[in-house]
């Protein structure tokens, strides 16, 4: 059966505009909690494939989105290769070890084998396979090395980037070959998550912007890219997502071969639409706190409609649901998407 959000990806004409939400399957959703409660923290959840299936289906059986998104975390990965992650109650994620020097580096496991400690989620994927209805699509997905790079090094999260920033201009070696080897467990992990059955595959850069624009190819887009023509080579029925946060100084110069452009709130759609739209189908991108209000929602879904006319256009957030959304009104954009865009 063919897929509407697989063929819109492709830039194939659909019946309605297809449309998911960043961070889907989360707080914001009751049947969440308490999902989440029976697993007791959130690295359980992750790493109980029953579990994460459950949660993984919620959004499209609560809100009737078009495509599942696998319930997981982009920190599995450098946890799995050695890194010992934790969630820390109101604080977010934290490496007890992060990397200072090449000897941190060296201790990580290699790919072959940290792609193949993930296999909680390779399992994941194969049972929502088995439950999800045909016309939905599975999102895989990864963290882009510079942003998995950036808790490695700093540990936890951080609103100046100072300790990777440091690197980068004083050790850019040393960045340089922590990105290749975080870029060659994902190829891996991705193909993995293929093999597994997923239908989609979207590569997260939320800490895109923290690059000034003349550095991001460098330190950021190639290995993207090199990831998305590795998997294009030997999948090239598997559509792939770059969604790299905030750089609309880049926008002139997005490379690679990939099918979708996730636009970010701060982008105007009608200037990514300019600079990308006859090159990539766009995803996007309503500011997720409009979700707030069912009248700005409207408006703003309106809005992108009028800009893409349903063509080569998935909607979209501009970033994630925030977990003090109602489920009325996340439910109220998913329906004012298929509204404007003709669903029968
Ligand atoms: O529905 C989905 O989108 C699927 C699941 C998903 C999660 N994380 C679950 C999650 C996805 C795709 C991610 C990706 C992710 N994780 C990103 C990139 C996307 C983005 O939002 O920019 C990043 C940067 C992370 C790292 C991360 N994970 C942080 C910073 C945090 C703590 C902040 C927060 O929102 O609580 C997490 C935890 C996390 N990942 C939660 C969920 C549902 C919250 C955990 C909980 O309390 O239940």
């Amino acid at each position: 059966m063919s897929k509407i959000f697989v063929d819109a990806c492709f830039g194939k004409e659909t019946p309605y505009t297809p449309v998911w939400m960043m961070r889907q399957a989360g707080r914001y959703l009751p049947e969440y909690m308490a999902v989440r409660a029976k697993a007791g923290d959130f690295l359980n959840l992750c790493h109980n494939p029953e579990m994460a299936c459950e949660v993984t289906l919620q959004p499209v059986d609560i809100i009737g989105v078009d495509a599942a998104i696998l319930f997981s975390d982009i920190l599995v990965i450098p946890d799995e290769m050695g890194m010992d992650l934790s969630f820390v109650k109101g604080e977010g994620p934290k490496f007890s070890d992060p990397i200072k020097d090449e000897a941190d580096l060296n201790r990580l496991i290699g790919e072959e084998e940290a792609a193949n400690k993930l296999t909680y989620v390779y399992d994941t994927i194969k049972l929502i396979k088995e439950r999800l209805a045909d016309d939905k699509a599975l999102i895989g997905f990864t963290g882009a090395p510079w942003t998995l790079a950036t808790y490695m090094i700093e540990g936890q999260g951080t609103k100046t980037y100072n300790i990777c920033k440091k690197m980068m201009y004083s050790n850019p070696e040393l960045l340089h070959k922590i990105l290749r080897k975080v870029t060659d467990v994902v190829k891996l992990y991705m193909e993995k998550q293929i093999q597994a059955g997923i239908d989609v595959v979207q590569i997260f850069d939320s800490w895109a912007a923290a690059i000034e624009p003349g550095k991001y190819d460098e330190f950021s887009w190639q290995y993207m890219v090199e990831i998305a023509e590795y998997l294009k080579e030997k999948y090239p029925h598997i559509p792939i997502i770059m969604f790299p946060k905030g750089i609309p100084a880049f926008l002139d110069k997005v490379y690679g071969n990939f099918d979708v452009f996730g636009v970010d709130w701060s982008t105007p759609m009608a200037f990514a639409k300019e600079k990308l739209g006859d090159k990539y189908v766009l995803q996007g991108n309503m500011e997720p706190c409009r979700l707030y209000s069912k009248e700005a929602t409207t408006e703003c879904v309106e809005a992108i409609q009028n800009i893409m006319q349903g063509k080569r256009h998935i909607f979209n957030l501009g970033h994630g649901i925030l977990p003090d959304v109602p489920v009325a009104n996340a439910k109220h954009f998913i329906n004012e998407c298929h509204r404007v865009s003709g669903k029968k």
